[in-house]
């Protein structure tokens, strides 16, 4: 298999996706309900059955029927059958995550690796505020005394505005009403669930790019209904992940087909009120991502939802139907017309608006990279289920429970790898080395690996705050509790 098939003309001319074009993005674009989520279904499941990875954010958890066969009685049979084409239900390697861990396994990093820019982003922060952020990764990092939760950045800002004028000095001016507004835009994240994503066992990219024993991409939902509540927090997560995989996967140029496919639903949220930088960062991001063998995808209402400038990464096309009932919606559909290169026998302004549900206008880029003439098509629907799968479904393929298939073992190494909870310590202890280990420093194993400054200015002792502070989590913390432990179970022996 080397084209994505996507859907057919009247004249019931198929047109499809070169693989090998997949890797220089595309767009799925539409007014609600119009068909754009399963058109993603339907290219999720041709870039697995072609052997490629994807990642889709599910947000309302209606694709999560992807793993369940589909029903050969559906309507979605029957249209196949007007279409000329043979419905063959089928179903696909799914993993499922949820940054909250309810409907999927968590997806956890530390704040220290997530960096200064994007978690700015997530906290809404100015310039100003972005810059007293960036001195405290800064001085942590100094310090060597990493952050891995939200709680190890609060403690750290508490730290900043006791001793503002030593940071002041060391690092540059720096007004504590900026300290505050962190403080403050911190405790809203929390409340809204950011604090899930950070902890260990941290998460790798890489397990989202896997094959099943018949060779097929694993599709990675992410549960998003809960997460799309907070549209920063979702917009700047899906941003990271693309980080991650941009800074994780080695450059390999052209591909015959993609590592992975990412596709970003609701990708307007991405861009609202983002400033000029972060446009710029992520037109970057989605021209170099394209090397590693990555494409993205983005899913949203309008064209116009997307800056120029990443607009024109953007390959193929796919456009469902604009309602356009206002002023503004006509311009869109302009806009989305001009998009397209022209087809004499489609009338683009004209189509767009009166196309059905599960009808588009198509162009994808061919074998040599040039954008066919626009088409309108009817899309090949989906082959799985159409529509969410029940808890119980979900929890069986999660568990890995639903057969001894190599998709069932991977679910299970899965759940091994990030399902379980780690007690604070042991969290702590890891994340703390993995951070020396990829400074070239020492690993810390006992009580006498702890060297002299290291992470003194956390220790309880020698904090001046009042009334005291919390206690960090630290080595020493750590060593204590073992301690106690030891002395406890000791005791325990002595009295019996
Ligand atoms: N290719 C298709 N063939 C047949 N029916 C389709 C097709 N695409 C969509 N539909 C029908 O239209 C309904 C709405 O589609 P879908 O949920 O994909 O729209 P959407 O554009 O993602 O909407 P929203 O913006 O609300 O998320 C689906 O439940 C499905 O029944
Ligand atoms: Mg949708």
């Amino acid at each position: 298999m080397n084209s994505i098939e996507i859907g057919t003309t009247n004249a019931g001319n198929l047109v499809a996706l070169p693989l090998k074009m997949a890797n220089r993005h595309g767009l799925v674009t539409g007014s609600t309900g119009t068909g754009k989520t399963t058109t993603m279904q339907a290219l999720a499941e041709n870039f697995s059955r072609a052997g490629v990875s994807v990642f889709c954010a599910d947000i309302k958890g209606d694709l999560s029927g992807i793993a369940a066969r589909g029903d050969d009685a559906s309507p979605l049979a029957a249209r196949m059958a007007a279409m000329g084409r043979q419905f063959a239900a089928d179903r696909f390697p799914v993993a499922y995550w949820d940054l909250f861990g309810d409907h999927g396994l968590p997806i956890h990093t530390s704040v220290q690796e997530m960096g200064a820019e994007l978690l700015a982003r997530m906290l809404k922060l100015n310039d100003a505020q972005e810059g007293a952020l960036a001195i405290a990764f800064k001085k942590c990092e100094d310090e060597k005394s990493w952050m891995l939760t939200l709680d190890d950045l609060r403690w750290t800002l508490h730290d900043m505005l006791e001793s503002r004028e030593e940071v002041c000095r060391q690092y540059g001016n720096i007004t504590a009403a900026s300290i505050t507004t962190i403080q403050r835009n911190l405790l809203a994240l929390e409340s809204q669930g950011g604090a899930f994503l950070f902890g260990e066992p941290r998460f790798d990219i890489l397990d989202f790019i896997r094959n099943d024993a018949a060779g097929r991409g694993t599709i990675n939902l992410l549960h998003a209904d809960r997460l799309i509540e907070n549209p920063k927090l979702y917009a700047t997560f899906l941003l990271w992940l693309l980080t991650e995989l941009f800074r994780v996967l080695p450059e390999v140029g052209d591909l015959n087909r993609p590592k992975l496919v990412f596709f970003f639903d609701e990708a307007h949220l991405l861009f609202t009120d983002a400033p000029k930088q972060l446009i710029q960062q992520i037109e970057r991001l989605v021209r170099l991502v394209r090397s590693k063998g990555v494409g993205v995808f983005f899913v949203t209402q309008s064209p116009a939802d997307i800056p120029d400038t990443v607009l024109a990464q953007l390959g193929s096309r796919i456009q469902h139907a604009l309602r356009a009932y206002t002023q503004k919606d006509q311009r869109m559909v302009r806009a989305a017309a001009q998009a397209f290169r022209e087809n004499r026998g489609v009338d683009v302004k004209a189509e767009i608006t009166k196309l059905a549900v599960g009808e588009a206008l198509i162009s994808v880029l061919d074998e040599a990279g040039i954008p066919t003439k626009v088409e309108k098509v009817l899309i090949i629907p989906p082959s799985a289920q159409v529509g969410p799968i029940s808890d119980m479904e979900r929890r069986a393929i999660m568990d890995g429970s639903t057969d001894g298939s190599e998709v069932s073992i991977h679910a299970k190494e899965m759940r091994q790898r990030y399902g379980a909870k780690l007690a604070e310590q042991v969290a702590v202890h890891q994340f703390m080395n993995r951070m020396r280990q990829q400074r070239g420093l020492p690993i810390v194993k006992t009580a006498s690996d702890w060297k002299e400054g290291d992470f003194r200015q956390f220790m309880p002792d020698f904090s001046s705050s009042y009334p005291p502070a919390p206690r960090r989590a630290t080595w020493r913390g750590l060593f204590g509790w073992s301690a106690a432990l030891a002395s406890s179970v000791f005791l325990l022996w002595v009295l019996v």
